[in-house]
């Protein structure tokens, strides 16, 4: 078997359509770097691009079916474009599938496209809080848009793909993920304003400073088909109303002493996490064009505490990775993502990156946790068809 996932995705194609792709195209999955729940409040985000894809060789076919297959799930699927729906599909193919149909709801025009082939390989670990789902939507999305000539710009795929998620799915979740798999630009983060999906890449200047982003996977599995990411964002929609704006976007920091008199104490909470993290992330983007990285630390610890506390979304092996790597000697440490369990981000010095990681693989082992994966990513560009040289 070939090593890499662009041997592995042509040759998995081959073996399982029995012929040759027309390409192969990928997309990443995401860490973001602070600005957690504030999408679906019309929010702030900073995500960034991580270096692990998805991969998904490609082939139209000369009908109108759409067949799905993928190294990481024995399950193939096939459905003809004409039945695609939102309750048509399910399993792990609701992803890809849920896209295609929603390229159509988006503005494109599916009447005529041909059928298609489509075989995944991903990198990026599922259930970890990095987007895996995303990245699969995202990399369908892009080779869909180019091999059907819908000629959609990021923006459109975006929520297309957020709407497979949302509608085929069935999780309610906001625009980051999608986003920072699109949109994202090799050593920067995206700075993206959920209220009009507007964005510009930061950069983020990692490796000139010494620095580099440490993954704290807990094991511990999230999903946001789930009850506790809905009731979140139940709670975030009942204080907006409470307060009489649209979204929690509109309230500002020197807000917050009014709307506690107005809110239950829970309520209140939830919206002081989105508030205070709104203006986090415009801090972060401020200090990251005058500082740089090495300043953003608190910023990311008063974040996690901010998770922790107010809007409850961590647990004990979350707030275990971020403490103990910041006693080690990290710059700033968070939980990443929707929370419930997936990962924490440690934002290091290169040097002490084993270190810290070390020290943490021994505090979860000194707690009885399950051993934690731990590996450096790097900040890396968005979705792209991969050079042709590999697909042939
Ligand atoms: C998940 C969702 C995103 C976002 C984050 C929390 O990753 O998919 O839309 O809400 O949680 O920031």
């Amino acid at each position: 078997m070939s090593s890499t996932p662009l041997d592995r995705v042509v040759a998995g194609f081959a073996d399982r359509f029995g012929h040759r792709p027309d390409g192969v195209w990928s997309a990443p999955g995401r860490v973001n770097l602070i600005g957690e729940h504030t999408d679906y409040n019309e929010g702030f985000v900073l995500p960034f691009a991580i270096d692990q894809r998805t991969y998904v060789a490609l082939a139209l076919r000369p009908d109108r079916r759409a067949r799905v297959a993928s190294e990481g799930f024995d399950e193939d699927a096939e459905i003809s474009l004409d039945d695609l729906g939102p309750t048509s599909v399910s399993g792990w193919s609701a992803y890809p599938l849920g896209t295609a149909w929603a390229l159509g709801r988006v503005g494109g025009d599916l009447r005529e496209v041909a059928g298609f082939d489509a075989y995944f390989v991903s990198e990026v670990p599922t259930g970890a809080g990095l987007s895996s789902s995303a990245a699969l939507e995202c990399s369908l999305a892009v080779a869909l848009n180019d091999s059907w000539k819908l000629g959609l710009d990021g923006t459109t795929l975006v929520r297309a793909a957020q709407l497979a998620e949302n509608e085929v799915v069935g999780a309610p979740t906001g625009i980051l993920d999608q986003s920072a798999s699109l949109l994202t630009e090799r050593d920067a983060a995206l700075f993206l304003d959920c209220r009009d999906a507007t964005s510009r890449n930061v950069p983020l200047g990692l490796e000139d400073a010494g620095l580099g982003v440490l993954v704290i996977d807990t094991r511990v599995t999230h999903a946001h088909a789930g009850g506790g990411y809905a009731s979140r964002r139940a709670s975030c929609e009942a204080a907006a109303s409470a307060l009489g704006v649209s979204a929690l976007r509109d309230v500002a920091v020197a807000d917050l002493d009014a709307a506690r008199a107005v809110l239950d104490d829970e309520t209140f909470r939830r919206a002081r996490h989105i508030v205070t993290e709104n203006q986090r992330v415009l801090d972060t983007v401020e200090v990251l064009g005058t500082t740089g990285a090495t300043g953003i630390g608190e910023l990311l610890v008063a974040s996690h505490a901010s998770m922790r506390d107010d809007f409850e979304i961590s647990v004990p092996e979350l707030d275990l990775a971020v403490t103990t790597a910041m006693d080690a000697g990290a710059i700033g440490a968070r939980m990443t993502g929707g929370g419930f369990g997936g990962s924490a981000i440690a934002l290091v010095r290169t040097e002490v990156a084993d270190e810290i990681g070390d020290r943490v693989t021994r505090a979860f082992a000194e707690h009885g946790f399950t051993p934690p994966r731990i590996f450096t990513v790097t900040p890396s560009a968005g979705a792209r068809r991969e050079q042709e040289q590999h697909s042939r």
